[in-house]
């Protein structure tokens, strides 16, 4: 039979002694006999539990009910009995202890947990290797922020306000900046080139220096496009710098990165920030120049002209020194080139890669062949 607590009628010495002992013997075979977490559970619950359990129906039997004089004894008969159960609930195990110790024994036979090492992202792999190239001439590596000023992405690399060149950036800004001055608000820089004047308004000439990091557009994602993308930015400044330095450094640069057989090739274009500007194209590394793959098929990655384009490049703008002339950049002493490449189409086309987004998704089954 099951312990329930009695009623009492007689509140002596003696029947509150035995009372007690009744219980506290009742509660030690109860706790003999737990054996899963789950009698250890219902044990406590049945003795300690705030609402009806076994101490707190003493509590009420027999103290609540006890008459006047006799409540001062079995008040302190009740507290030494609660304090006795409390021990004796709080101390109890599941039979023989075993249980919960082999729980907590550590097998020290186990083999470890084995974490797969990670390994450098195609892009960033790429990005290191270019710096690579231009830290072996000399270079130093810069850095600067994702979050830009307008100033520092347009203004001071010779767009002015409201010039249309600004627009060939499409530009994402951040929201709520109409309240600043135009030449502090902000954006996501569209290129590395603002990382040339922070540079120059830290370091005097002469500089070289290489410039990796991300960059974004307002472009939607597609095959070969995506809204955040990696270019590595390239500027030396010193005297008498020629556009025979930019063409001789660039050439070296493409041979290292795309081996010695490559040809370079200069054609005309337009920078705000760098006068003359030019495009830098390298024989396609796919199909050698020709145009044409085995068996006549056509060369897709060079639209069948032999050649790729890889970046742009220029003389900087006297009027980019203007801005910095304060640092030992006077155009009428220092002269530079400027260049700034995609990184992430050269790791399409340096691996054979199909589709942009692949690079961006994170699926570990791509990702691991470059492992
Ligand atoms: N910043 C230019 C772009 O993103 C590239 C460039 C860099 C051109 C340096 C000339 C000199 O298109």
């Amino acid at each position: 039979m099951a312990y329930t607590v009695p009623q009492l009628t007689d509140y002596s010495p003696a029947a509150l002694e035995k009372a007690a002992d009744e219980s506290i013997a009742a509660c030690q075979t109860e706790s003999a006999n737990v054996r899963s977490d789950a009698d250890l559970k219902s044990f406590r619950d049945r003795w300690m539990a705030r609402k009806n359990g076994i101490l707190t129906q003493i509590n009420d039997l027999w103290l609540k009910g006890a008459p006047k004089d006799a409540k001062r004894e079995a008040g302190m008969r009740v507290n030494q009995l609660k304090a006795r159960i409390t021990e004796l609930v709080e101390s109890a195990h599941i039979a023989g202890g075993v249980d919960l110790l082999a729980s907590e024994r550590v097998d020290i036979s186990l083999p470890g947990i084995r974490r797969p090492i990670g390994a450098e992202h195609p892009i960033i792999k790429t990005m290191h290797e270019i710096v690579g190239v231009f830290q072996r001439l000399g270079y130093s590596v810069a850095e600067g922020p994702v979050v830009e000023t307008d100033y520092y992405n347009f203004e001071a690399l010779n767009f002015p306000p409201n010039h249309p060149a600004r627009d060939t950036q499409d530009t994402l800004f951040i929201a709520g900046q109409q309240s600043k001055p135009a030449r502090e608000r902000l954006l996501l820089r569209t290129h590395t080139s603002p990382v040339q004047i922070r540079t120059m308004e830290k370091m005097r000439p002469p500089i070289r220096i290489v410039i990796p990091g991300t960059v974004h557009r307002n472009d939607p994602p597609d095959a070969s496009h995506s809204p955040m993308f990696h270019q590595i930015e390239g500027l030396a400044v010193d005297t008498n710098i020629t556009f025979g330095d930019l063409k001789g450094t660039l050439d070296h640069a493409m041979k290292a990165l795309f081996g010695s057989s490559v040809k370079t090739h200069f054609r005309p274009s337009f920078f705000p920030f760098t006068e003359p500007s030019a495009e830098l194209y390298v024989t396609c590394f796919i199909c050698g120049g020709s145009g044409k793959r085995d068996g006549n098929a056509p060369c897709r990655p060079c639209k069948q002209t032999g050649w790729i384009e890889v970046l742009g490049c220029g003389m900087v703008d006297p009027n980019v020194f203007e801005f910095v002339k304060d640092n030992g950049y006077d155009p009428k002493k220092v002269s530079g080139f400027a260049f700034g490449m995609g990184v992430d189409r050269l790791a399409l086309l340096k691996y054979g890669v199909d589709d942009l987004q692949y690079f961006f998704q994170g699926d570990v089954r791509f990702l691991q062949q470059f492992g």
